[in-house]
């Protein structure tokens, strides 16, 4: 049976009697609309963790004024079924004016410099903002001793990193490997709205980050490995933001053949946005 849990006291009364018998908290951050991607984070925390906490919360200050905040999927009974399943202890799922008592406007913000000034950060103007925002409101409230995070939205996982070294949260992070659909699709709660023929084509994303992949591996200049990137998903229908080459702290073009790169792609089919990405090595393997 999980528990379900929308003030504020009552919750800092679970955590304070967890931490009395010496438990060990896992967080584990989401938006709701939960899938097999959210449900492995649940796993991974519960391996370092005697209870686990799963956060369901649609943030209206990560969302731009004309993204979908008001269009993303709530579903909190079915999101409360799976993390029971998944072996969540608990479900928190503060109303917005519990996690900003004087409004979203008025609240007290985080800004992180540096890695959200690229890619997501350039095109989504405060979205990190207000993720740091929230997720430093989460760790205060649930005061967990780890926090699990896709591998999906790397970026998001480098912002939380420094974020947590650089105030110093008393936590561990995890990073959970990207869950896929058997045709590569990356999940994610908005593939549901995918089109059938747009969901037909959204795989593409994941091969087009493995011909990068296997491009650079085979020596070809990465200018040349993202440019072809982009072109071949703009011939499949998409609208691509950026298909690029990065070292692990994002923050400028990856030269050079050796060292740790990712591949991110943003692209956008259809009225849907989607993000991928894959990380690899490079040099002698
Ligand atoms: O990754 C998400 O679902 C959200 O950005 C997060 C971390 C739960 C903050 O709202």
């Amino acid at each position: 049976m999980i528990d379900i849990v929308h003030d504020l006291d009552v919750l800092r009364a679970r955590i304070a009697g967890w931490k009395r018998e010496g438990l060990r908290i896992g967080l584990v951050p989401t938006m709701g609309n939960l899938h097999a991607g959210h449900h492995s984070l649940v796993r991974l925390a519960r391996g370092y963790a005697d209870r686990v906490v799963a956060s369901v919360f649609v943030n209206p200050t990560q969302f731009g004024p004309h993204e979908d905040f008001d269009r993303y999927p709530r579903t909190p009974e079915a999101d409360a079924a799976g993390l029971a399943e998944a072996g969540c202890d608990l479900m928190w799922a503060p109303t917005v004016a519990t996690m900003y008592p004087f409004g979203p406007e008025a609240a007290v913000r985080m800004h992180v410099p540096g890695v959200t000034e690229v890619l997501e950060g350039a095109r989504r103007p405060g979205h990190f903002d207000g993720v740091a925002t929230v997720v430093s409101r989460l760790f205060l409230q649930v005061q967990p001793d780890v926090a699990a995070f896709g591998r999906k939205d790397y970026q998001q996982l480098a912002v939380i990193r420094h974020l947590v070294r650089d105030l110093a949260f008393p936590l561990e992070l995890l990073a959970g490997a990207i869950v896929r659909d058997a045709d590569g699709l990356a999940l994610s709660s908005r593939n549901q709205y995918l089109a059938a023929h747009e969901r037909r084509v959204a795989p593409r994303l994941y091969a087009t980050l493995q011909a990068m992949r296997d491009g650079l591996r085979a020596g070809l200049a990465r200018e040349a490995v993202e440019a072809d990137a982009a072109r071949t998903l703009e011939a499949a229908g998409f609208e691509v933001d950026y298909a690029v080459v990065r070292t692990p702290s994002l923050q400028a073009p990856a030269d050079g053949d050796r060292g740790e790169r990712v591949a991110l792609l943003a692209a956008r089919i259809g009225r849907t946005r989607l993000i991928d990405n894959l990380e690899f090595e490079l040099g002698p393997g």
